[in-house]
């Protein structure tokens, strides 16, 4: 059993699609293991991607994170970051798969509906960033 971080971002909330794009998840075998709706500050986007700080398009992307809120969950399975990975499709959805959640929802490498942790160490670090223990089930 694997954790991974799951993060329906504004643009995925506003087009009112929450629903469908679990229903992927639980289709493929995911278990939601936490979930909450929250709106994060521009500084807890920053925090969240860390990792791309001094990248061209970080402040764009954190003011995007922050202009709305998101679902976070925490979704277990069997390998469960390649797994939430393969249904999301590529980070730009031209080169997405068909039928991935980013060919049919996406509208720009930014606007990408969805975020999942790449690896175990960023899962272990994303999850502690939204979730304590005792909120996951
Ligand atoms: P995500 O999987 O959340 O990881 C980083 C995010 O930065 C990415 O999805 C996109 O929303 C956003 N982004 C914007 N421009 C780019 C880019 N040129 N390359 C990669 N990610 C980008």
């Amino acid at each position: 059993m694997e954790r991974t971080l799951s993060i329906i971002k504004p643009d995925g909330v506003k087009k009112n699609i929450t629903g469908e794009i679990i229903r992927r998840f639980e289709t493929a075998g995911l278990r939601v293991a936490a979930i909450k709706k929250a709106h994060m500050t521009k500084a807890v986007a920053e925090g969240f991607y860390a990792v791309h700080k001094g990248k061209f398009f970080y402040d764009e992307l954190t003011d995007f994170m922050s202009e709305g809120p998101v679902v976070l969950m925490v979704l277990e399975g069997n390998d469960a970051i390649a797994l939430n990975r393969k249904l999301m499709g590529a980070t730009n959805f031209k080169e997405a798969d068909p039928g991935t959640i980013r060919a049919d929802f996406a509208t720009s490498i930014q606007f990408n509906v969805v975020h999942g942790s790449d690896a175990p160490d960023t899962a272990k670090f994303e999850i502690s960033y939204f979730f304590a223990e005792t909120e996951i089930f």
